[in-house]
Order: C-alpha cells, then structure tokens, then sequence
C-alpha cells in the first residue's frame, strides 16, 4: 500500500489551489449573493483541462487519473462549491458517460468540446415527481423510427442554463421498467426545448439549477447513448462515478472550513489568549481534523478502485454518505470557533455551511447512498 501522491498528482492539485485562490476567490460571495454563474472562472477552468480532466487527450481531456480529479475538486470546492459541482458534473456525468458508452461519432461531436470546456454539459435525469425513485420518471422518448420524440419535464438541473449539451434519460416502453428507459443527447436549441426558471437556492448559489421542458423534441436515433433501453443502467453506472466527485466536493467545503478556523482560532483571542489555547476550542479542530483525513481517504480509495478498474459503487457511495456528512459537522463547527464573525457572509463559514447541506442531497440522498451500501453488503 502506497499513501504518496505522484509528482503529478501533487502539481495537480497545486495548480488547482493557485486557481482557486487568484481567480475563484476575489468575487466568491458577491456570486453568492448574486446568484451569478462563473462564467469567466469556468472558461479558464477549461483552458487549464480541468473540465475534462480524465478524458483521453485524442478527445481533448488531460488523461490524467481520478487520483487527480479528487484532489483538483477539493481545492476548487475549498474556495468556491459553485464551481465545483459544474466541474463534478462536467467530468464524472457527462464527460465520463460519453467517453464510456458513447460512439465514435458521439465523442467527436459531443465529448471534444465538452472536454476542452469549450461547451458545458448537464446530466438530467430528475423530475418533479420522480428523484430518489429514478425508474418513475414521466418524460417520454417515443421511438419514431429514426428519430425519438421527447416529451416532458427535467427538474434541478445543474448548469441547466449555461450547458449546451445535456443528456436526458427518459422513458421509451414504459411496460419493460428500467430496460425501456433510453439516454438521449439533446442539444440547446433544438425545437421544443426550454430552458425554465432558475432555482432560488440555499446554497451553492452560483450554480444555475434550472427545469427543462421538452415538447415534442426530434432527437435523432444516433443521439442515443447505448443499445436501445441502455437508459437507466447508463445512469447509474455514471453516478456511481459521479458520487466521487460530489464527495470529494463534500471533502472540499469541510477542509475550507476548517482551515479557516484554525487561522481564526489562531488569531481570535479571549480571557487574555487566543481561543486556540482554550482546549474546547482544541478539541472541535482535531474533530476536525480527523473526520476530514477519514473523508479523504475514502475520496481517495474509491478514486484508486476506479482508476484500477475494479468494482467502486460501495466505496464511492461510502464516500459520499460519509464526506457530506463531515461536511455538515465541520462547517457548522466551523461557524461556531468563529463566533458571531462566523455569522457573517464576509468571513466565508456561513456561505460553506449553506454549501454543505446540498451534498446530503444531490447525486443520492444519504439515505439512497445507504440503500446502494447496504445492496451491496447484502449481496
Ligand atoms: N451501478 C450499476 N448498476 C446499478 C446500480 C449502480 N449503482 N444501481 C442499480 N443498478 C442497476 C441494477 O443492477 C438493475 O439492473 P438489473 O435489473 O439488470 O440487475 C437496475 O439498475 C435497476 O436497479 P434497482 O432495481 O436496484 O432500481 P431501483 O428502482 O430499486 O433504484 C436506486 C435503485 C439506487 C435507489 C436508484 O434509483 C438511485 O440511485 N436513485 C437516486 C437517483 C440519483 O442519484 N439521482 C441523481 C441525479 S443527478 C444529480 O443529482 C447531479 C447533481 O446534483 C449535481
Ligand atoms: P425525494 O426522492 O422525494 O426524497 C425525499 C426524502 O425521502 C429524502 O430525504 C430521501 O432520502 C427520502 N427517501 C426517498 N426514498 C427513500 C427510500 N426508499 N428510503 C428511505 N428514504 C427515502 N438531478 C439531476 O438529474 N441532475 C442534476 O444536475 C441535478 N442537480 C441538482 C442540483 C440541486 C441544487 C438540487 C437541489 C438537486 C439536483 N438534482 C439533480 C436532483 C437531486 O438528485 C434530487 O433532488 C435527489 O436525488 C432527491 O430527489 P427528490 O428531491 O425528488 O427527493
């Protein structure tokens, strides 16, 4: 067992800290308070391969390994969550998705801009009625012969507005479960498709979640990603990856939290020293500390079985259910070692502890990644 990181990975994740501390800091709460996507930060995201980290360089990705990706995605959500989930979902859903399934042809139309991050992509598979129950999803893919007919409504959909490439799972024969369900690449723009209103959120406020409307939408059959009812299993196998990029943002909230808050601990003072020689304070920074370090390595181990081509849907769903909680622990904490500074959007905590919560929720609830964990124990 070797726990170093290669030169590689170690320059990595220094270029991300550098990025997120010259470019996504300066203006972080601002687009909080805005609801403002980055879009400039994004861009040269992509000029740096960070949009397309694991993609083979013959489709214009870094070719570098998920290793990589988890470190990269700590440092960026360390500084700004925002960013970082149109990172997560750019990689692990669509890129990843399109390189493993996808044609020949479907890469070279769909997954070179999108690695290059020249476009940005969305996953879409929730409904209004239909999240942690994904085979009850209403939107339907009529086979037409050489094209599918799309029809209905995709809810919380991340990068829903700036995204030009999206994929839509969605119902073909309903009568045969989840083997009728199809993926489909849809393009903005195309007849029928709508991008609806933007989420009011608690946190992540910088990401633009959007519903999707698709009314009688023409996709042709070559935008199919698989063989014919492909669909749900394409999702899954993609979310099982995905869940390590949301866990390693998970890793990202807490350890920014808690680095803040040992610099304050450090400089804060009370009764005459300052509140890191108080040893509650002390206790709640090696919590801290120690449920971060556990969260990585699980970050790390499923990275590690994904790289090696072994089985990582336990351990990625482990990682997740386990990180965001820590995320939740260390912020809320976090805000606490700050007093009432930490109550203030000016001292970063409270916008991380809003950023949190989100990662209990999205790509699988804690609850559904307990049904996945438990699934597989029970084997
Ligand atoms: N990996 C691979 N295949 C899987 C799988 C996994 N993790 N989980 C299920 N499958 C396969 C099963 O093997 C089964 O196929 P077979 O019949 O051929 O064996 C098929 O999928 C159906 O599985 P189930 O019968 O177990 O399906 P289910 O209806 O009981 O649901 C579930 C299983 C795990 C609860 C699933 O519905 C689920 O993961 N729900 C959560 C949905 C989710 O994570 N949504 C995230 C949306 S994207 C997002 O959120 C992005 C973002 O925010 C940024
Ligand atoms: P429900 O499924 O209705 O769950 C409600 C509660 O019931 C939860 O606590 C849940 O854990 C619990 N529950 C449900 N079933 C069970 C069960 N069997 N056992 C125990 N407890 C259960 N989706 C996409 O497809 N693409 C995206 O890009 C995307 N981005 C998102 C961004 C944001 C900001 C948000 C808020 C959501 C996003 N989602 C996206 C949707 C997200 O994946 C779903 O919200 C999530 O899967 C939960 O579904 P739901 O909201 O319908 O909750």
């Amino acid at each position: 067992m070797n726990f170093e990181l290669t030169e590689e990975q170690i320059a990595v994740r220094d270029a991300a800290r550098e990025f997120a501390q010259t470019e996504l800091l300066p203006g972080v709460i601002e687009r909080d308070d805005k609801q403002e996507f980055p879009a400039e930060q994004i861009k040269k995201m992509g000029e740096l391969g960070f949009m397309g980290m694991m993609v083979d360089p013959k489709y214009g990705g870094g070719g570098m390994d998920t290793v990589s990706y988890v470190l990269a995605m700590e440092e960026i959500s360390k500084i700004d969550a925002s960013a970082s989930v149109c990172m997560s979902v750019n990689n692990s859903l669509v890129c990843w998705g399109l390189e493993k399934f996808g044609t020949e042809e479907q890469k070279e139309k769909y997954l070179k801009p999108l690695a290059s991050g020249e476009k940005i992509g969305a996953f879409c598979l929730s409904e209004p009625e239909a999240g942690s129950d994904a085979t009850s999803q209403k939107t339907t893919a009529e086979d037409k012969g050489d094209h599918y007919l799309l029809n209905g409504t995709k809810n919380w959909i991340t990068n829903g507005n700036s995204a030009s490439i999206y994929l839509v799972i969605a119902q073909t024969d309903r009568e045969k479960g989840h083997k009728g369900i199809n993926c489909l690449i849809v393009e903005k723009g195309m007849d029928g498709f709508v991008v609806g209103k933007k989420e009011d959120k608690l946190g992540i406020r910088g990401s633009d979640t959007h519903s999707l409307m698709f009314t009688d939408v023409k996709v042709p059959k070559e935008n199919r990603i698989g063989e014919d009812g492909f669909g749900f299993k394409f999702a899954m196998s993609t979310l099982n990856g995905g869940r390590i990029g949301i866990a390693s943002q998970a890793l990202g909230i807490a350890s920014g939290a808690y680095e803040l808050a040992l610099a304050y601990s450090k400089e804060r003072k009370a009764f005459g020293k300052p509140i890191s020689q108080h040893q509650a304070i002390q206790f709640k920074l090696a919590d801290m500390a120690t449920e971060i370090d556990a969260a990585r390595l699980l970050c790390l181990q499923a990275a590690y079985l994904k790289d090696q081509k072994k089985d990582f849907g336990k351990q990625s769903a482990m990682a997740k259910l386990y990180a965001s909680k820590v995320a939740m622990d260390v912020t809320v904490e976090a805000v606490q070692v700050h007093g009432g500074y930490g109550y203030v959007k000016e001292y970063h905590v409270e916008r991380l502890m809003r950023d949190a919560k989100i990662t209990q929720i999205y790509e699988g609830t804690s609850e559904i990644q307990k049904i996945v964990i438990s699934r597989e124990l029970l084997k």
